[in-house]
């Protein structure tokens, strides 16, 4: 659907990047008075990570803390490298002894919005939970061997709120093994959050690119919820960022999920500087279509086959229709303690298929010799209703009593507490960095 070039379309170009503290107390305002609007519509996602950026916008700064060895898996052989073997099926098992693999109370740079012990979660057997494949084990992760492959390397997550919590995971995972605080660092500078271990010049960034292509969300305080527009043939911004990497993690999912039936994905075509501005309109599903095939692109005709390895992480899902596992929907995920055991879940409400389409875009890349993995993490984290902060979080204050006692508004069912199911996924990545 065409239609006209309208001043509707000038939110791209409004200044989005002015960097004053006068933006980042208006954005904070505008986020803080649509929270609970927002979270009525589902729009979790992005409200995390606008409240998140609210805070720590215009910092740029340095933090370490206290340290202790990390606590290490005692069953995994690390045996997955020589066997042909599916890392994704397979089960939970409870196992207290390896699990968790860090303690959330230890980490310098978790974030608040996931640290769910810290902020009043008082259950904590979401962190013993180790997955265990059908036949064969993951290789045991070890956070020295791993920084030591990251040796004067960059490794760079790269999308939405969801990838953030991976790379908190990681950066987890990987800093209790350095228990001298003047050799870690962690700076925040808009859209990109960079970790680094200093002995090892290892680099472990974040950055916000949640639709992938350049879009009216790029920022990570300001952006549109439910007026989404991507740009179709403009993706170079976000590329720059990512263009020396030695290892890309994307992801994208949650942004292209409908949020009302008839929420719609505009598409850009153009750009006014140039005369030739188009806006289409069409389904969420076929934007992220146009988003695959301009990175796929991109990806074809940029990356150095010989240097760089690419992934995909595969969709999180979220547990916020209780009724999908005989719960009561207003609880949300509330109060869930354990896994859903039942072999094969799928939720009604996780939609399989995008993965499917990415892998069928990434395979066109093939020939060129460009392997893009995918961490198919979606049917995994699909068991564990057990795993999300709900209301035990924080976001620029605790929680009030008032909204603690409302999950139905207030319960985060999209992200995931760390420790938790996230380590599992950056497992999968460590498995393919170090043995595949
Ligand atoms: C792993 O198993 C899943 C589920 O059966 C399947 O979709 C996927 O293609 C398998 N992956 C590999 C690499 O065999
Ligand atoms: C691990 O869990 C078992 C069974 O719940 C319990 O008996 C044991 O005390 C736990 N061990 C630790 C170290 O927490
Ligand atoms: C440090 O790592 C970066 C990649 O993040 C690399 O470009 C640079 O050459 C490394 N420095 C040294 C001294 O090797
Ligand atoms: C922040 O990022 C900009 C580019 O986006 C760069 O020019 C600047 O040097 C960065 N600042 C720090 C402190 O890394
Ligand atoms: C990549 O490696 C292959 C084999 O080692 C070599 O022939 C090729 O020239 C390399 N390509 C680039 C772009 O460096
Ligand atoms: C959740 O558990 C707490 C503590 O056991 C209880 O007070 C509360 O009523 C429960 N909430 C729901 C919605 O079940
Ligand atoms: C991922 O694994 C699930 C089963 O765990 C399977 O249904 C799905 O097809 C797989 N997706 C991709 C893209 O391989």
């Amino acid at each position: 659907m065409k239609t006209e070039t309208t001043p509707k379309m000038t939110v791209l170009h409004a200044p989005v990047g002015v960097r004053s503290i006068v933006s980042s107390l208006v954005a904070f305002f505008i986020v803080a008075s649509s929270a609970t609007f927002l979270l009525d519509r589902g729009q979790e996602a992005q409200v995390q990570m606008a409240v998140e950026h609210g805070r720590q916008e215009m910092q740029v700064k340095v933090e370490a803390g206290l340290q202790e060895p990390a606590m290490r898996g005692t069953t995994d052989a690390g045996d997955a490298g020589e066997q042909e073997c599916n890392w994704s099926r397979g089960r939970w098992v409870f196992d207290n002894m390896s699990r968790p693999l860090y303690s959330g109370l230890k980490c310098t740079f978790i974030f608040p919005e996931v640290a769910c012990d810290k902020y009043g979660r008082k259950d904590i057997m979401y962190q013993h939970w180790r997955w265990q494949p059908h036949g064969c084990d993951l290789p045991r992760f070890d956070a020295t061997k791993l920084l030591e492959k990251l040796r004067n390397k960059r490794l760079v997550f790269v999308g939405d709120s969801v990838n953030r919590n991976q790379w908190v995971s990681l950066v987890c995972m990987v800093e209790a093994s350095i228990p001298d605080d003047r050799l870690k660092t962690r700076i925040f500078n808009g859209s990109l959050i960079s970790f680094k271990a200093l002995e090892y010049n290892a680099t472990i960034d974040f950055y916000w690119s949640p639709l992938l292509v350049e879009s009216n969300s790029d920022n990570p305080i300001i952006h549109r919820v439910e007026y989404r527009i991507i740009r179709a043939d403009r993706i170079e911004k976000h590329a720059s960022v990512w263009r020396d990497a030695d290892i890309i993690v994307f992801n994208s999912y949650l942004w292209w999920r409908k949020q009302k039936d008839d929420m719609r994905m505009k598409v850009m075509y153009g750009s006014f500087e140039d005369g030739d501005a188009r806006l289409d309109e069409m389904e969420m599903i076929d934007g992220f279509e146009i988003a695959l095939k301009k990175l796929t692109e991109w990806l074809g005709e940029n990356i150095d086959k010989n240097k760089t390895r690419i992934f995909f992480a595969g969709s999180s899902p979220t547990h916020s229709w209780a009724s999908n596992w005989g719960g009561e929907d207003s609880n949300k995920c509330l109060n869930e303690t354990e896994p859903i055991y039942k072999v094969g879940y799928k939720a009604a409400t996780t939609d399989y298929s995008l993965m499917a389409k990415a892998k069928s875009y990434f395979k066109t890349l093939e020939p060129k010799g460009i392997h893009v993995q995918i961490l198919n993490i979606t049917e995994l984290s699909d068991y564990r209703k057990d795993g999300h902060p709900t209301v035990f979080r924080r976001q620029f204050v605790p929680l009030t009593k008032e909204q603690i006692a409302d999950p139905a508004s207030y319960a985060d069912c999209t992200h995931w507490c760390l420790p938790g199911v996230p380590d599992v996924w950056n497992e999968f990545l460590y498995g393919y960095l170090m043995y595949k």
